[in-house]
């Protein structure tokens, strides 16, 4: 496995690769749900790239962007032991030169659920992934369906702007109680752990409400919101929405899903799941 550090040296070392490249876009502190799409890409690639960058752009002023973790040897490590081809670790100077001020904007998609609690989230998650994707020019990029908005954000863009990439979309990987794998998991003190699967629940919760005949998107959230009360946590959002244009439906119907972000202490989770009515 090599290890790239700058732009240029990606570029050449990607001029040299033949058959197809898998790409797996990270911020490092890298877990059993990155290294799942890792493993994909290996299987359906020739190559594979990972790259390990904390993005500045899309962290708010009050976000963890400096607590956030960095454990890069042992990121490079794990790396090294999927067979990864290239771990591209850019330097913020590298992304973001002085001068630097082109952002990419998918307005409607990124608005609502994470757009309202994270302004310019969604334009600084674009913006990045469009520049790693030039820079690594992957015929197919892995992507998690945990982070549900950012999928349907990044897809759009992909096909907006013509990019000769397939988006493969992979399921959540969960802990055996239902918390959904994420880097900020490490946060959760004890008690806070034993509380965070009730996100994963109460979304259920809200899925088997819309199974009953009858039930209107409200009956859904409320239910949602009922399920969560132990978690004692403070909720961002708990919707239900059409699972194409993240809006909140008319009717319960076809390709729906159950999204939610709660403050638990100081860490922000973020889950969802999809329905089929
Ligand atoms: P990060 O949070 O490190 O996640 C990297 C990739 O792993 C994303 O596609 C995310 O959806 C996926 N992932 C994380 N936890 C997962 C889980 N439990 N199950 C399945 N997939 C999971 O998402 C980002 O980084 C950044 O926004 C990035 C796309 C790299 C742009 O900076």
């Amino acid at each position: 496995m090599k290890v790239v550090r700058t732009p240029k040296s990606l570029a050449l070392a990607r001029s040299r690769v033949r058959g197809s490249v898998g790409f797996v876009p990270t911020m490092g502190a890298l877990h059993r749900a990155h290294m799942s799409l890792v493993e994909r890409a290996r299987r359906e690639c020739d190559r594979v790239i990972v790259s390990v960058f904390v993005n500045p752009t899309q962290f708010g002023p009050s976000e963890d962007f400096t607590r956030y973790p960095r454990p890069f040897s042992r990121d490079a490590a794990l790396c090294r032991d999927a067979g990864v081809d290239y771990l591209y670790h850019p330097r913020a100077t590298a992304m973001y030169p002085s001068g630097f001020q082109t952002r990419v904007e998918v307005p409607e998609l990124a608005a609502p659920l994470e757009g309202r609690f994270r302004p310019g989230h969604f334009s600084g998650v674009a913006t990045v992934v469009l520049k790693l994707l030039q820079q690594t020019r992957p015929d197919r990029l892995y992507l998690g369906e945990k982070d549900f908005q950012q999928l349907a954000v990044i897809r759009r863009m992909v096909r907006d702007l013509d990019l000769n990439t397939r988006v493969v979309g992979c399921r959540t990987v969960r802990e055996r109680d239902g918390l959904a794998l994420s880097s900020r998991n490490v946060y959760l003190n004890d008690d806070e752990r034993r509380r965070a699967p009730l996100l994963n629940a109460a979304l259920h919760a809200g899925a088997k409400a819309a199974r009953r005949r009858g039930t209107q998107p409200a009956d859904v959230r409320a239910a949602m919101r009922r399920a969560l009360k132990p978690m004692r946590a403070r909720i961002d959002y708990l919707e239900i929405v059409d699972a194409e244009s993240l809006k909140r439906p008319q009717r319960l119907r076809g390709r729906l899903r159950l999204l939610g972000a709660v403050h638990l202490g100081n860490t922000r989770l973020i889950d969802n799941i999809g329905l089929f009515l």
